[in-house]
């Protein structure tokens, strides 16, 4: 295929939209980004139009914002209980399934409320007693809806615990030490309180989170403290009171074998905590851990084959163990595999700033002829190493000036023309595949920084965390081979405060840019750099930074005084039509700086808050 030749369907491949969990990505003809909500398709280019028409003279508009679509929490939350329906229904098991939102993954009001709204029957989980008072408050006129009170627990939580129970709430305290079991005997009414013991799974499970799993978590009660747990909780009268067990392998697993381990374990301790003597555990909680496909690049159905793999690991197990033993209720913690989907940031680009200067630049005769000699050896290359050691012998020779600025300057020309070849000459020699080392990534890193109005610190921490991968796309040109990669880089004074990690997919023969970074990979790979269609058009334009639903909001960070961004959420309506709800302006700067102690501090009028 030739440079020029491109496809949409290509660009759907590269930025893995329209499919997995980006399957309410999509691109119309004219190359523009749309959101797909049901039948309903709307441009990212008209949102932004309105938001900035709306908003444009409102309190807290700073132009880039965070979409809220609640819409796809609903979906997630349908397409979890059909996973285990389906299940259920397959191995015709006889257990039933239910689920709680874990407030802790995203505890904003737009988020809970559309998991309250969009089932009568889902429950929630406290991780904090903070916590607790916000399920207390939304759950007020819905009593029926089962509470988990999971976290660390000091003598008011369970305080706390107690009085919701006696309130008439549906409530579990889970134990996850042998002094909480203490405090929980001498505090509650076994014939009132329901328990759910908390036990580590002591297994090795793969991912960032895989520390949340094995003897060392921080969570829940070693087999030691399991046994002197029950003990103490039937010498105390509390035998019926233990309904359920609780395991958190740790969060975004991947691996599907990991939780088909899992669930024989639960499932051992499950019958054997029963033949002790609790034989009102009827429930294993398997906590959360369901992934979201942040590449497009895992199978699609993964909620299934989740939903698959805990039936299977129960029913083998109970298999092994022999006999008639009574299925169990399956109950999951899910947070991050319901919320991810429901918020992405929009981020306008400020400016464009470019590394290297464009070709074409005058520079010295002695120079020009340095550069034609070592450009024509290139393209006589025939292997990646050769022309990698031309590559590193001229830029030796020439990568560091120690004259003048003007020669500097004549330096970086040089340089920029000699690398651009490189990076064509790598293009030719190197397809279909080519090992993407060190070197070779270098010159392939982009040349291009968009400045994108937000701080990564506030609306995608993870990245810098745990370096989380979150799908950026821009919202137009996308119909187009992209002419380059840019790097999307935030208004903080920190050199951290960028996002430019790129997943490249899968697709054999790698596919270029016009400048000839490539876009996708021979087999599944992180670059850096966002393909965009047209350079011109990035400056004033947005990026869509997706699936920041989970987390984010939560431990966002106020670095150099960036605070939240606006809210927006989308409504689509019963006749099709669709508006925007201006749920929150920015954060005002004068909370932010409360925050940092300067309470009534006369400070300037807010920019941005100009109601
Ligand atoms: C006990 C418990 N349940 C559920 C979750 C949510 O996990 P995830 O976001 O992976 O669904 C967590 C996360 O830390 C947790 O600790």
């Amino acid at each position: 295929m030739s440079t020029d030749q491109w496809t949409i369907s290509r660009s759907k491949v590269v930025y893995g939209l329209d499919r997995n969990d980006l399957h309410f990505l999509d691109i119309d003809e004219k190359g523009d980004l749309l959101l797909r909500i049901g039948d309903h398709t709307i441009s990212f280019k008209e949102i932004a139009k309105l938001v900035e028409k709306q908003n444009g003279n409102s309190a807290g508009y700073t132009s880039s914002f965070t979409l809220r679509i609640p819409q796809l929490i609903t979906y997630q939350m349908k397409k979890l209980k059909a996973a285990f329906a389906q299940a259920i229904e397959k191995t015709d098991y006889k257990g039933e399934f239910n689920a709680v939102y874990p407030v802790k993954v995203n505890q904003r009001y737009d988020c809970v409320m559309p998991v309250l709204a969009s089932d009568p029957n889902y429950g929630l989980e406290a991780g904090t007693k903070a916590e607790l008072f916000l399920i207390k408050s939304v759950t007020e006129e819905e009593k029926h809806r089962l509470i988990i009170c999971n976290g660390a627990k000091d003598p008011e939580y369970l305080q706390s615990i107690k009085q919701c129970v006696e309130e008439g709430y549906n409530l579990t305290v889970s134990v996850e030490s042998l002094h909480e079991a203490k405090m929980i005997v001498e505090l509650l009414d076994p014939d009132k309180s329901t328990i759910v013991l908390r036990i580590k799974p002591y297994l090795m499970v793969r991912g960032h989170w895989s520390h949340s799993a094995g003897r060392d978590s921080k969570f829940g009660l070693s087999i030691h403290d399991l046994f002197d747990v029950i003990e103490l909780l039937k010498e105390n009268g509390f035998t019926n009171s233990v309904t359920t067990i609780l395991g958190h392998v740790g969060s975004q697993i991947t691996a599907m074998d990991d939780f088909l381990k899992f669930s024989k374990f639960m499932t051992r301790i499950y019958y054997e905590v029963r033949e002790m003597g609790l034989t009102s555990v009827k429930t294993i909680d398997f906590g959360g851990g369901l992934p979201i496909d942040y590449t497009s690049s895992h199978p699609p159905d993964l909620m299934n084959q989740y939903a698959d793999a805990l039936l299977e690991g129960i029913l083998s197990e109970l298999d092994e163990i022999g006999g008639d033993i009574e299925h169990p209720n399956i109950l999951t913690e899910s947070g991050r595999g319901i919320t991810a989907l429901g918020s992405a940031v929009v981020v306008k680009a400020l400016e464009v700033r470019s590394v290297f200067p464009s070709s074409g630049q005058k520079i010295s005769q002695e120079r020009q002829q340095e550069r034609d000699r070592c450009i024509s050896e290139m393209r006589e290359t025939t292997s990646v190493a050769e022309l990698l050691e031309l590559w590193n012998e001229f830029h030796s020779q020439h990568g560091h000036s120690t004259g003048s600025v003007k020669d500097l300057l004549e330096n970086e020309y040089l340089i920029g023309d000699v690398r651009r070849e490189v990076r064509r000459q790598l293009a030719r020699i190197s397809t279909p595949g080519i090992r993407p080392e060190k070197l070779v990534e270098s010159i392939w890193h982009p040349d291009y920084l968009a400045i994108g109005n937000f701080s990564v610190f506030n609306a995608a921490c993870d990245y810098v965390l745990v370096n989380q991968h979150f799908p950026i796309v821009p919202i137009q040109d996308l119909h187009v081979r992209p002419e380059t990669t840019v790097r999307l880089v935030d208004i903080t004074c920190d050199s951290d405060g960028e996002l430019s990690q790129f997943h490249r997919k899968g697709t054999g023969e790698i596919w270029w840019s016009r400048d000839y970074r490539p876009l996708t990979m021979r087999t599944d790979d992180m670059g850096q750099g966002i393909p965009v269609g047209y350079l011109k058009n990035v400056q004033g334009s947005y990026f869509v930074i997706a699936l920041t639903g989970a987390y984010q909001d939560v431990i966002e960070a106020d670095h150099n005084l960036l605070g939240d961004l606006p809210d927006v959420e989308i409504i689509v309506t019963e006749d099709g039509e669709w508006k925007i709800k201006w749920t929150a302006g920015a954060q005002k700067m004068e909370d932010l700086l409360a925050d940092a102690g300067y309470v009534g501090f006369d400070i300037d009028e807010d920019p941005y808050m100009s109601d």
